[in-house]
């Protein structure tokens, strides 16, 4: 028979990886949205996606709002709902503390009241993430100790928890995918990857001079969102509900990322990187480096994509994005 699914956070780069491979599996996909002012803007990744589209239905909601939640989970009667909507920026959550809570912490408990009264059989992801471990020492898997280091963190932190506390307490089938740095074409500009590919197209073409970062010895494990999509996937096919850490197991510093981009189209990053202690967080996470064994072994999954590739992957799709502009900008 064929799967529904429900998807907070659909038009994100994750969100937008995941309706495509649902609906690439027959799923017909129901997304959740909320209101904004440039609508055609927000959904640009969605636009994106080729196969299926008529089974992909966008609708408005929010989870700060409860009872948009219930509706829509009542009505839809999901098999699987995935909860990936999140202020999801770490730099922002120090600004936007209050709000980061509500959305990235309390949206997680609002989905899983609204299963526990609409569809309580219906399975539930949900998208935690690897800075939960902040300070504690790499590699980090399941066992780890939490200890995160910003606002965005803390509310991850509880939304996990709360997601175990409901697979306890009530039976829900509820899944935490604790994914580490995950980056696409796809990425947002205020990610360090992203805005550091964009920047490479841009001095390339002679329309920027410099890049200004942060801090450039933080270590990340980064990995190509497409291939966490179906990680995501594979956590609902379980008999059973767990948590898994998503990872690829490798570490590269900012510094790295910047110097293979820049050697991409043949520059040498240090003509161009200029530090900004302006950008650097409060507190920040040193080093993040997944040990998913458990993941590998019980769901079988493995990521396909290298750094290396990957890095290329965003380099080249940031330079055509550039040509494109130009074109549009002549045409018009
Ligand atoms: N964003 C940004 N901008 N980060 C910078 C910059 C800059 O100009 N310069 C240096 N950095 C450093 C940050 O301080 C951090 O140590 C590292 O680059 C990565 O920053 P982000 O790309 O913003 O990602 P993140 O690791 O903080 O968080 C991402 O990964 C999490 C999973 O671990 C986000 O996608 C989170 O939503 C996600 O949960």
């Amino acid at each position: 028979m064929q799967k529904v699914a429900f998807i907070t956070g659909v038009n994100g780069q994750d969100g937008s990886y995941l309706a495509e491979l649902l609906l690439e599996k027959d799923y017909e996909v129901y997304g959740l949205l909320r209101r904004s002012s440039s609508p055609l803007h927000s959904n640009w990744r969605l636009d994106q996606i080729k196969t299926g589209r008529e089974r992909l239905h966008l609708r408005y909601g929010d989870v700060t709002d409860g009872v948009s939640l219930r509706q829509q989970i009542e009505e839809i009667q999901p098999d699987e709902v995935y909860n990936l909507a999140a202020q999801s920026d770490v730099g922002i959550s120090f600004g936007v503390a209050e709000q980061t809570a509500e959305v990235t912490g309390l949206g997680a408990l609002r989905v899983l009241e609204a299963i526990r009264a609409a569809a309580p059989q219906a399975k539930f992801y949900q998208a935690s993430s690897s800075e939960m471990f902040g300070l504690s020492a790499p590699p980090q898997n399941e066992d780890t100790r939490f200890h995160p280091r910003s606002p965005y963190g803390c509310a991850k932190t509880y939304a996990h928890h709360v997601t175990v506390n409901y697979r306890e307490a009530y039976g829900i089938f509820a899944a935490s995918g604790i994914l580490f740095n995950h980056e696409s074409p796809r990425r947002g500009e205020n990610f360090v990857t992203r805005k550091i590919t964009k920047a490479v197209a841009a001095i390339a073409a002679g329309w920027q001079d410099e890049l200004r970062l942060g801090n450039l010895e933080a270590k990340r494990d980064w990995g190509f969102a497409g291939d966490y999509a179906e990680a995501m996937w594979l956590m609902l096919q379980q008999s059973e509900p767990a948590d898994y850490v998503i990872g690829t197991g490798e570490a590269h510093s900012v510094r790295d990322f910047c110097e293979l981009a820049f050697a991409e189209v043949g520059l040498d990053w240090q003509n161009y990187v200029r530090h900004d202690p302006k950008l650097k967080r409060p507190a920040d996470v040193d080093c993040l480096v997944a040990d998913a064994s458990k993941a590998y072994q019980i769901l079988g999954w493995k990521p396909q994509l290298s750094f290396e590739q990957l890095v290329a992957e965003m380099v080249r799709s940031d330079q055509q994005l550039l040509r494109d502009y130009q074109l549009n900008s002549l045409d018009g």
